[in-house]
């Protein structure tokens, strides 16, 4: 078993603790993961410090919003027993890295980063001139690195964050390596990007209030359904769509069966269906998705000690392996914890 685990490749990745997750976040994320779990051994944890970096002045949530993103993991199919699934902030090590990270970055990789500038533009409910939103990529590497992982799923708008990882590795590198270098650089796996709508026809994003949850109850899917944007052009039962325009059509593409796609297709496109019936069919299929999903969440949360269990056994799993790298950094800086007699020099 043991030696199994070290010959597969290692994976870390993490969501934000933003709460509940919707669609979006399934098959932009959590659905690869699932699949991953029997091929690497993998680490996911729930992002809280980075939650921190730009909802710093309020934590009222901050735990909740962990708990509920980990019952989200759960019951789409994360599997405590092949992966280690843990809270960020439960895991020091995780901080102690992003410190001695912190000396090596220069200011103009963190400046340069797209998402800072984004962020930086967009966002002006919030200050973000801190030094913790500035580091945030920084602290991504610590992540990644503390596990020593050789490979990061993400969604594109992560990738510019693991390259920045790989070149912080890098330079640890070159300044520490006595004995041994300690850092792979890993690799970003670009998650497959499916284009899912939200109800408005825009991407589906929690900010624009147009999500389908995981934990939405049958009737709610149904409604939302219901309220879907479609075709424009499509303004009569009598006139042909066309799903390639029509997010209910791209859900449609993502979730449902082939037969179910080709009825769609067809009956679209001659108006043979109207779009009432071809919203039931998306909603059955969502619907036969989340069930299995809920109905696994139930359990954890009736007895919600059950996850904190598991994520506890987490922590102590991702603990130990940050550890290991944690005296490696250490060695290779010089600043070992066990006493050593300063060497005599060189002869
Ligand atoms: N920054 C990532 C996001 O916003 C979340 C994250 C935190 C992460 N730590 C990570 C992703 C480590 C991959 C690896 O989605
Ligand atoms: Fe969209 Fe379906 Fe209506 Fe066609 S029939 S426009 S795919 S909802």
């Amino acid at each position: 078993m043991t030696s199994a685990i070290k010959t597969r490749k290692r994976v870390l990745s993490g969501m934000r603790s933003t709460g509940k997750l919707h669609l979006g976040n399934y098959v932009g994320a959590l659905q690869n993961w699932v699949g991953m779990q029997d091929q690497y051994q993998c680490f996911f944890e729930v992002a809280d410090w980075h939650a921190l970096t730009t909802d710093y002045a309020d934590t009222s949530r901050v735990k909740e919003n962990s708990i509920d993103v980990a019952l989200d993991w759960l019951a789409a199919g994360l599997d405590p027993e092949k992966s280690v699934i843990f809270i960020q902030s439960h895991v020091p090590a995780h901080a102690e890295l992003h410190l001695l990270f912190s000396m090596i970055t220069p200011l103009g990789w963190l400046e340069r980063v797209p998402t800072y500038k984004e962020q930086r533009e967009n966002i002006h409910d919030k200050d973000l001139g801190t030094y913790g939103f500035l580091g945030y990529p920084v602290l991504q590497a610590a992540d990644i690195l503390v596990y020593r992982a050789d490979v990061v799923p993400v969604g594109e708008d992560q990738v510019a964050h693991v390259e920045l990882t790989r070149e912080i590795a890098r330079r640890f590198n070159q300044f520490y390596n006595r004995p041994k270098e300690v850092f792979p650089e890993p690799q970003a796996l670009l998650t497959p990007a499916a284009k899912l709508p939200g109800t408005d026809g825009r991407k589906m994003s929690k900010s624009y209030g147009n999500t389908i949850m995981l934990t939405d109850p049958e009737p709610v899917v149904r409604q939302k359904l219901k309220t879907m944007v479609t075709d424009p052009a499509r303004v009569r039962r009598s006139d042909p769509g066309n799903p390639d325009v029509c997010p209910v059509g791209d859900l449609h593409k993502i979730f449902c069966s082939r037969e179910t796609m080709a009825k769609v297709n067809e009956g679209c496109r001659t108006a043979g269906i109207g779009c009432i019936e071809c919203k039931s069919w998306a909603a059955d299929s969502l619907v036969q998705l989340l069930n299995p999903m809920q109905e696994r969440r139930k359990k954890f949360e009736e007895n919600p000690k059950l996850a904190w269990d598991i994520l506890e056994e987490g922590t102590q799993r991702a603990r130990k392996a940050a550890a290991e790298t944690m005296d490696e950094v250490r060695q290779a800086m010089g600043m070992a914890l066990n006493y050593e007699p300063a060497k005599a020099s060189a002869k």
